[in-house]
């Protein structure tokens, strides 16, 4: 072998290699496991688990997201929640939220709020895709609450659909005496705002993991707070509260996710 063949063999070497990686962070679910303990959490609400989903922006998980569906089963959630961009809106593909959604309602409750994409949707295909995963089964948060009871402790969802903005005053109100209060919205740069509002734990997604996760220095980028942001991924612990930042399962404007796998989130209540 001459030194040009060699070097050409080790160049479509290093490309197949760096296209099955990236193929492989795109592609290969995680799980990620979180215990949440907290005085504010009663016993008979230890042991109550939820699973996270956000930013799947329309992305299958194998035919009818049939893989995505069955890693959530399998942790046998007492509710589901979705902190947004379910779907993309420069490639709306509705179809695929459908199924999803239409996948995990019989699992177990699933609690919904927009992302910013669904809220730049034309109008008419917003209306559609909202009476479509409610019809599914989703309940639909916008400046609204609902409460699922264990025993005699009460479990409060609460749930903004996306803004730009966020006011604690705002939020406040949604806050349900003597329950345990749950918080989903898609942006997480209010991390703090949610525990101030009062809630006990909030969810939120939006900044993909940052993209690109470095060694030691963590999230790349992410949109509205740009480079190495603080809130793209992990339970952020304030006075009073805490935050679940999902790093998202799909892509949107960056198609590329690197050392940053598709996640599912489970958190499980602990009495503290
Ligand atoms: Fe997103």
């Amino acid at each position: 072998m001459n030194r040009r063949t060699t070097i050409c063999a080790c160049a479509a070497v290093a490309v197949i290699s760096a296209a099955a990686y990236l193929a492989f962070e795109n592609n290969a679910l995680m799980l990620t496991e979180y215990e949440y303990r907290a005085d504010s959490v009663s016993a008979e609400l230890d042991g109550f688990k939820i699973v996270h989903l956000s930013d799947v922006h329309g992305k299958r998980f194998g035919k009818g997201n049939s893989r995505l569906i069955k890693l959530v089963s399998e942790q046998s959630p007492d509710i589901i929640v979705i902190s947004g961009d379910l779907v993309d809106s420069r490639h709306p593909d509705p179809e695929a939220a459908y199924e999803l959604v239409g996948g995990l309602a019989p699992i177990a409750p699933v609690y919904y709020v927009t992302g910013n994409h669904e809220e730049r949707l034309p109008r008419e295909l917003y209306i559609s895709v909202m009476e479509n995963l409610s019809s599914l089964g989703a309940h639909i948060l916008d400046g609204n609450a609902e409460t699922v009871t264990v025993g005699g402790s009460k479990v409060s969802i609460a749930g903004f659909k996306d803004s730009r903005y966020f006011t604690v005053s705002e939020a406040k109100e949604l806050i349900s005496g003597g329950a345990f209060n749950i918080l989903i919205n898609h942006r997480p740069q209010y991390a703090a705002g949610y525990a101030e509002a009062g809630f006990d734990l909030a969810f939120s997604g939006h900044a993909h993991g940052g993209q690109i996760r470095l060694p030691f220095i963590g999230g790349v980028i992410a949109p509205d707070q740009y480079l190495f942001p603080k809130y793209y991924e992990g339970v952020h612990r304030f006075a009073g509260g805490a935050t679940v930042i999902s790093r998202g399962l799909g892509n949107s404007l960056l198609p590329l996710r690197v050392n940053n796998r598709p996640e599912v989130v489970s958190v499980t209540l602990r009495k503290g």
